[in-house]
């Protein structure tokens, strides 16, 4: 057994308010929990998107009393929030800017408010992007020219993960994350998970693409998961929305590639949790740690699982490396499948300013 600090997932989408049917702060949570995680920053591509105070207010009433796990909560970039979202940036963990087509109606288009967006946005605090290809060239333009710091969202692609080497040798402050299906699953399993349990954006990519990822782990910041639950049925349905989730399969895939030499624990822990914590500004949680029995090897099976969207493309793999209890804040949180604290135990971390965890 060992002993790794809480995880921090700088990305998961909690689908509330308004799609509580595929997740919500409580099962979400618990699957947080589940997967070694003491903390998860939420995304804002909810119904209706977290844009202004009313739906941010809705957000935080839900997280308050349901999320078992602590927490932050991302604002989103619209069409007509330029003006007003940055008076909210002090109860966010960031702003959140989509510059591709995804899931949910978030997407920006031209380049004016993508400009304004990223000039109004309080300087010290983080924004993050979904941008990918040539989107990520112009996103990583904008902040350069407006010195702001970029996170760059689940960078899948060779040419991606080189451009942020390359703006990262020239001292620009740029981070970055990589998701797990990314790292581990290509197009090739695509005709396996069958096509529309293989909709995911950014798309699986190929293997060269996968290898690249690997290859230029010194310039990933963070690991995410990009937990994106949708339920089986719509994925097995008409017009399959795109999403993974990831929670409860993360911390496995990530230890079965320690145990198989490609990655160190110190790897991880500088991933998982010491950078998603400095990107963010979040405060340490005291007396918070996860327990791991690193030669258990299981499978995986959505059956078991806490998420409520009853799938995971990673059915049926075998992994090593097991979480067996996560203690939040002194607190026994999670032991051998059994969530152990209630709905409301988690707490908003979102509006802890970097001076106040110096
Ligand atoms: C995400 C979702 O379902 O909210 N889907 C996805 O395929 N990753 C949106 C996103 O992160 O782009
Ligand atoms: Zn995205
Ligand atoms: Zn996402
Ligand atoms: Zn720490």
């Amino acid at each position: 057994m060992i002993r790794l600090p809480g995880l921090i997932d700088p990305h998961v989408h909690l689908r509330e308010p308004g799609a509580t049917h595929k997740e919500d702060f409580d099962s979400g949570t618990a699957a947080a929990l589940a997967g070694g995680f003491t903390a998860v920053l939420v995304m804002p591509n909810t119904q209706p998107p977290l844009t202004d105070e009313p739906s941010l207010k809705q957000a935080q009433a839900a997280a308050k009393s349901k999320a078992r796990c602590d927490y932050g909560i991302f604002l989103g970039a619209g069409a007509d929030n330029v003006a007003t979202v940055s008076s909210l940036a002090s109860q966010a963990c960031g702003l959140k800017m989509y510059l591709d087509q995804t899931y949910g109606p978030l997407r920006l288009e031209g380049l004016a408010v993508l400009r304004d967006h990223i000039g109004n946005w309080p300087a010290d605090r983080p924004v993050a992007v979904h941008a990918e290809g040539r989107s990520l060239a112009a996103a990583l333009l904008i902040a350069t020219l407006y010195e702001r710091p970029l996170h760059v969202c689940h960078v899948s692609r060779k040419d991606e993960i080189a451009l942020i080497r390359k703006t990262k040798e020239i001292g620009l402050p740029v981070t970055c994350e990589v998701t797990p299906h990314h790292l581990f699953l290509t197009e090739d399993d695509v005709p396996k998970l069958g096509a529309g349990r293989g909709e995911v954006r950014p798309r699986l990519a190929t293997a060269a693409d996968r290898d690249a990822l690997w290859a230029n782990l010194d310039v990933v910041d963070c690991f995410a998961t990009d937990h994106a639950p949708h339920t089986r049925s719509e994925k097995d349905g008409e017009d399959p929305p795109p999403g993974f989730p990831g929670l409860e399969t993360a911390l496995g895939l990530l230890l079965t590639a320690v145990s198989e030499g490609r990655l160190t624990l110190d790897d991880l822990i500088i991933r998982s949790h010491t950078n998603p914590r400095r990107i963010f500004g979040l405060p340490e949680q005291h007396e918070t740690f996860v327990e791991i029995d690193l030669d258990a090897v299981w499978e995986v099976r959505s059956s078991g699982m806490h998420t409520r969207c009853d799938w995971t493309p990673f059915e049926g793999m075998r992994l090593q490396g097991q979480v067996r209890r996560v203690t939040l804040r002194n607190k026994l949180a999670y032991a051998d499948g059994e969530i152990l604290v209630p709905p409301g135990y988690g707490k908003d971390l979102s509006s802890v300013t970097h001076q106040q965890i110096k």
